[in-house]
């Protein structure tokens, strides 16, 4: 007898409990699990109940797939992402990028928490991200960064629309160029030295090995930090979670307004 496809079991699984076609996919980072409050008629499925899907283990997370409505449109969200310091390995980490794929999904939002390391930046900014870079993951990401290489993995016109959005809401955001570090732990001074030197402006420890998948798939593309603490690079500073936690969670409105408006946009635009 033919194995049945996980993907064909999974996505069979969330059909039967309403899930359907949607245009856009959100990932909900550290501390942004609220801005799921924006989605109307929603259908909430915990990770764990879904036939291969992998589960949030971490603070923050609350590791739930949404589908609703969002600003008149058809959304997949993941409240609550999944790290590769998880023990996740890249196919596991793109797997719930393939499920949306496999709903439609075109156009895609991720969201995370950062480390500013730009000097300007302050605790609270949010950030679209223009490019990113992984100085070090090529082997953990290498199927991904092997099978697109070179080719953009945020859509110009996504990120342009964001910007625009914000700044008609008077609070503009900044871009800039996201670094992706493994993670658990925070980096060390030297660590962020260096990713400074890269023109690196803000770090975190997921949104890119989500972002090559995406890529992958075809989808467009955008990310935004929100900066949940800022490297000054002096001697002993520390992170701490809770801090940055309840950082994003006070930007996470903002950050739901600013996709309302994207979603408004992109539905009578392109
Ligand atoms: N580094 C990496 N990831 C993060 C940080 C940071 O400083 N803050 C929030 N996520």
């Amino acid at each position: 007898m033919p194995r049945s496809d996980p993907l064909d079991e999974t996505t069979d699984f969330l059909g039967s409990q309403g899930f359907s076609t949607a245009r856009f996919g959100l990932i909900l980072g550290t501390g942004f699990g609220r801005c799921v409050r924006a989605v109307e008629q929603k259908t909430v499925v915990p990770y764990c109940a879904i036939p291969h899907f992998p589960v949030s283990t971490v603070q923050g997370h609350e590791g739930n797939l949404v589908y609703g409505d969002w600003g008149g449109a058809s959304v997949i969200v993941m409240q609550g992402r999944i790290h590769l310091y998880e023990g996740y390995d890249i196919r596991q980490v793109a797997y719930p990028l393939e499920v949306m794929g496999r709903f439609g999904v075109e156009i895609l939002v991720l969201t995370n928490a950062a480390g500013g390391l730009n000097p300007s930046y302050e605790a609270g900014d949010l950030m679209v991200v223009r490019q990113h870079v992984h100085p070090i993951g090529q082997k953990q990401m290498g199927e991904l960064t092997e099978e697109t290489a070179g080719g953009p993995c945020y859509d110009d016109a996504v990120r342009a629309s964001l910007l625009q959005i914000s700044i008609q809401r008077k609070r503009p955001v900044r871009q800039g160029i996201l670094a992706w570090m493994p993670g658990p732990s925070f980096e060390t001074r030297a660590e962020i030295s260096v990713l400074k030197s890269l023109g690196a402006d803000a770090v975190t420890m997921s949104t890119v090995p989500e972002a090559l998948a995406a890529r992958r798939i075809g989808m467009r593309t955008a990310a935004i930090s929100c900066i949940s603490n800022v490297w000054t690079g002096r001697a002993g500073e520390t992170v701490d979670t809770d801090d940055v936690v309840s950082t994003v969670e006070d930007s996470a409105e903002r950050c739901a307004d600013l996709l309302i408006g994207l979603v408004h946009r992109m539905s009578t635009r392109a």
